[in-house]
């Protein structure tokens, strides 16, 4: 017997063309679900190749040392504790610095708990390594003990003298400021006569702002970098690098703290009061725009290395506190990349309630983990926009 489905079921006779268009319509909903995951790998472990972040660290990550504790939340669902089945690659883009590579991502890792690799990490003077093969005698000024000089050599500078060894070759240098036992030991002897001091780094803040602007400012006035020489022009002195240029910085206290930035400025307004010239100097750091392209380059390299994606993502969330080092680079490299830098401000760290940042970020959010959630809520909306596009322009040409 052959049972005869009602009447409205079986006109009109198109049911090909709508089981096309819902297989279509699934696929499409697939690729939403997973909007950027590569293909071939498995379900729950599948990598977005759409988008990436980037992350700032004083003030959105870490503050005054301690977690900020939304971060620890916000990398389980970069890790995939989220309800798109994705994992978002990332990568750490700081203007501090201070000590290896290497040794801040172990303390990074133990921070917030997951595992973060230098292969996914610039700091403030991790651009500098590029200027060793330049520079043979170098001063290396900022940091805890001989971290900086630690990290100078393993950039590879051949000789690295610290504000230390001017020190203890000549107590007389710094009338305040005496070495302590084991800084006297730590620094180098050596025959200053012989020496010519061809750069300045400023590889992180400075202990000591009144001993180091001495000796930067001798240096500066010297003939070519001979300490205890006077140049008549003040023409002569060898170049200063900043790692960055941040002027103020948030940390554990509840107002800003001044930082490298305003070394430089207070470095620069002495060197004029003295000589009567203006001093140039260069910062590296955000926001030059070479960080930024840096920091393609770095997650580039990781994507690929880690992830096996090979395309650039079409969308690099930057999440940042200062929006004259973040939120200022990101916008301005936005213009000139080839993909989409989207701007995140968070309020955790420099943000004052009721000011105007000076430079607007596309997104303003209280914390990182409402970054990480406005970023890919984001990109889930747009997939599914460009799915629904897609299906009904699929539907319409199976039609016509
Ligand atoms: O000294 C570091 C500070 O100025 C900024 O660090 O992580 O906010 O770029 P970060
Ligand atoms: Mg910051």
């Amino acid at each position: 017997m052959v049972v005869a489905p009602p009447k409205h079921f079986m006109a009109p006779s198109d049911a090909h063309e709508v089981a096309a268009s819902m297989e279509v319509a699934r696929h499409k909903l697939e690729e939403v679900r997973s909007p950027m995951a590569s293909p071939g790998t498995p379900l729950e472990a599948r990598v977005t190749d759409k988008f990436a972040f980037a992350f700032d660290i004083d003030g959105v990550l870490i503050r005054g040392g301690k977690v900020i504790p939304e971060a620890l939340d916000a990398f389980k669902m970069l890790n995939g504790e989220n309800g798109y089945g994705i994992k978002v690659p990332y990568i750490f883009v700081t203007n501090g610095g201070g000590k290896t590579e290497q040794e801040r991502c172990l303390q990074l890792s133990r921070q917030l708990q997951i595992e973060v690799s230098p292969g996914q990490f610039i700091c403030g003077h991790t651009p500098m390594r590029e200027m060793a093969e330049k520079y043979h005698a170098v001063l290396v000024v900022g940091g805890e003990g001989e971290k900086c000089r630690q990290v100078a050599k393993g950039y590879g500078f051949e000789d690295v003298i610290t504000p230390g060894d001017i020190i203890k070759d000549n107590s007389d240098t710094t009338p305040f400021r005496k070495l302590t036992e084991d800084e006297y030991k730590n620094s180098r002897s050596r025959n200053f006569n012989e020496v010519e001091i061809e750069a300045i780094f400023v590889f992180a803040d400075s202990r000591d702002w009144a001993s180091d602007q001495q000796i930067i400012l001798d240096l500066l006035m010297s003939k070519n970098g001979h300490l205890g020489t006077r140049s008549e022009n003040f023409d002569e002195g060898p170049p200063v690098f900043f790692s960055h240029n941040d002027v103020v910085w948030s940390t554990s206290h509840e107002l800003t703290r001044i930082g490298m930035g305003a070394l430089r400025v207070s470095l620069e307004a002495m060197y004029k009061a003295v000589t009567g010239k203006d001093l140039k100097t260069t910062a590296f750091g955000k926001p030059q725009i070479g960080t930024f392209q840096f920091a393609t380059r770095l997650l580039q390299r990781w994507r690929k290395d880690t992830h096996g994606i090979d395309s650039p993502p079409d969308t690099v969330y930057f999440v940042g506190d200062t929006p004259e080092s973040d939120i200022r680079g990101t916008n301005e490299f936005n213009k000139e990349a080839e993909n989409s830098w989207y701007s995140i401000l968070v309020r955790t760290g420099l943000f004052r309630e009721g000011t105007t940042p000076r430079f607007s970020p596309r997104a303003t959010v209280d914390n990182v983990l409402e970054a990480v959630k406005h970023g890919m809520t984001r990109e889930y909306r747009n997939a599914l926009r460009k799915a629904a596009i897609e299906s009904s322009s699929a539907v319409e040409s199976i039609e016509e």
